[in-house]
């Protein structure tokens, strides 16, 4: 085994500010930093100029680098660098594959380290002006992938996410909200649950939509919400209003659910 280590990190969502000081110290004294599509541009200035940056990310109209390459590269450039940061938005063990790549390095032998980061749950929510949990409104969480790997149907058990009591998010969602917000309803879940949609959260660009389940999915096409989305739906988006705080930068992007908002109000 060489004396290199690959440090999982995680960046949270997108502002630069919710990096962890564990992340930023990797960051400037890395040799070579591999990072994907979710990584912002803020946070990729933070790496000092002469470290390699190597994306593994989709680019339009080309493919995502397959797992299987990102794990093999990792694994090379442990043989010549010492420090590798391998980049991922919000955390790397939810949703971000980091788990599956330090499997990998585990059975290689190559040493490794996970820097948590914060996840859209939280932090878009936050960001949002949604708690996820709330005393008399959501006692629990349950957080969903809204895709399957290789486009498999969602199997879930929705009986048992379809409790009123507690918060649901849902991750990469955008292409099967309908189909989501359909089988919760058929599970009981009542159509008039507050629901939001949370588009670049954390960001200067962050666009929220403030609904109803039912409303969801139209809401979401008609705003024309694109990736990174995060659906939040239970009884805690009934504080959004209340408890908004974050005003992103860029009031262009903001538009069209600004629109929205004001034909919801009135
Ligand atoms: C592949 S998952 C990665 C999740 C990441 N590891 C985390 O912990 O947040 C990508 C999904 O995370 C959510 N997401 C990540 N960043 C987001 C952001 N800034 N705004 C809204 N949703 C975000 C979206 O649902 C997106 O489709």
């Amino acid at each position: 085994m060489t004396d290199a280590c690959v440090y999982l990190v995680g960046t949270g969502p997108g502002d630069p500010e919710l990096l962890t000081v564990k992340a930023l110290r990797l960051l400037q004294n890395s040799d070579v930093v591999v990072y994907d599509r979710l990584v912002t541009d803020e946070i990729l200035q933070l790496i000092p100029a002469g470290v390699s940056r190597i994306f593994v990310g989709k680019q339009s109209g080309k493919h995502t680098v397959p797992q299987d390459e990102i794990n093999s590269l990792l694994v090379k450039l442990a043989e010549s660098k010492r420090t590798i940061v391998r980049l991922k938005g919000g955390d790397p063990f939810i949703f971000g594959r980091g788990s599956e790549e330090a499997v990998y390095l585990a059975r290689h032998h190559v040493a490794f380290e996970v820097v948590p980061g914060i996840t859209a749950a939280s932090a878009c929510s936050s960001y949002a002006g949604i708690p996820l949990t709330h005393r008399g409104l959501a006692h629990g969480v349950q957080i969903i992938t809204g895709h399957c790997q290789g486009d498999l149907p969602l199997d879930f058990d929705w009986r048992s996410l379809a409790d009123a009591d507690k918060t649901i998010v849902v991750y990469m969602g955008v292409a099967n909200i309908s189909f989501i917000v359909d089988r919760l309803i058929q599970a009981g879940l009542a159509e008039t649950t507050p629901a939001a949609a949370i588009e670049n959260g954390t960001s200067r660009k962050q666009r929220r939509l403030l609904t109803t389940l039912a409303r969801l999915p139209q809401e979401t096409r008609q705003a024309g919400l694109s990736a990174p989305v995060l659906f939040v739906i239970g009884k805690v988006v009934q504080l959004a209003d209340e408890l908004e705080w974050f005003t992103p930068g860029e009031i262009e992007a903001l538009q069209p659910a600004v629109a929205f908002e004001k034909e919801r109000h009135g």
